[in-house]
């Protein structure tokens, strides 16, 4: 299985399990995580919900060979259906980060609403390097939680950065030694569910509530421009650079 789905005292965790290949997402894991994420809002036993990795690695974001072979096609695909669950979840989201987090596995931290960090997690959102764009409205979100500037530097280098880092931009709650790291999540996922649930999910609500509607069109916007990019041939080079273990050339792309 890679991905695990657990529900034990209120908490539905979703832990990344493909270690082998460092979590990357394929269309399977991210239906796997629309249906507990779906079943997770009308089971009134669950009242939080905890994203984890592995200690090694959270993920290596979307599989790149997946992603060619089943190439996303508007909003019915799985990696959509998943953005469009995490941004509208109602039930609070908690997630422990170690290791590398690439791509979506750093911009669905944005939707989360408690994020905790082991101090050698390494946070990237390399799209441009890979010739695409943004996805999960981190176009929007980061530049509002980070300045536009340091959002710039993220999202158009698309270089890593520490958990430091990441905590002083506002995406990471608090960083921690990565031992501790489970435990602590664990523990602040169980004072959400120890809180009356009509509190937390109103209080949520009302944070984000007013942001769904720009969410949503940012989101779409993105998804335009990705679905298109990722048949462009700068994707195409990119990925193939990366399994051939070279440095992609875009020279040749105006
Ligand atoms: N998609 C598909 N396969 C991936 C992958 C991805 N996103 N990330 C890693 N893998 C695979 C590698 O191809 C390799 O497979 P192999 O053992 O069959 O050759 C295996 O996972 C191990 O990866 P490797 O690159 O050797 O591990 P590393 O520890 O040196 O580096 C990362 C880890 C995460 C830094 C690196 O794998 C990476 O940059 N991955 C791509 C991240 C990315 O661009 N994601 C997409 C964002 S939209």
């Amino acid at each position: 299985m890679d991905i695990l789905t657990s529900k034990e005292n209120g908490i539905l965790t979703i832990e990344f399990n493909r270690l082998e290949k460092k979590n990357a997402i394929t269309a399977a894991m991210y239906q796997t995580m629309v249906d507990a994420l779906k079943d997770a809002e009308t089971d009134s036993a669950v009242r939080a919900i905890l994203f984890l990795g592995k200690p090694q690695i959270f993920s290596a974001g979307n599989d790149l060979d997946d992603f060619m072979k089943n190439r996303p096609t508007g909003t019915d695909s799985p990696v959509f259906q998943f953005l469009w669950q995490i941004s509208h979840a109602s039930k609070p989201m908690v997630a422990a980060v170690a290791g590398a987090a690439v791509g979506i596995g750093t911009t669905l931290l944005m939707h989360c609403d408690l994020v905790y960090a082991a101090d050698n997690a390494r946070f990237s959102m390399p799209f441009t390097q890979l010739g695409l764009c943004p996805e999960a409205a981190s176009s929007l979100i980061l530049p509002q939680i980070a300045g536009y500037q340091r959002a710039a530097e993220k999202l158009l280098l698309g270089e890593a950065f520490t958990a430091e880092e990441a905590a002083s931009m506002g995406l990471v709650n608090k960083v921690l030694p990565a031992e501790e790291l489970l435990a602590f999540a664990q523990a602040q996922a169980a004072k959400l569910v120890a809180l009356p649930a009509a509190s937390i999910r109103i209080t949520k609500r009302l944070m984000k509530g007013g942001q769904t509607a720009e969410v949503e069109a940012r989101m779409a916007q993105e998804i335009e421009h990705f679905g298109a990019m990722l048949k462009a041939p700068e994707a195409a080079e990119a990925f193939t650079a990366f399994f051939e273990r070279r440095k992609p050339d875009f020279s040749k792309f105006c």
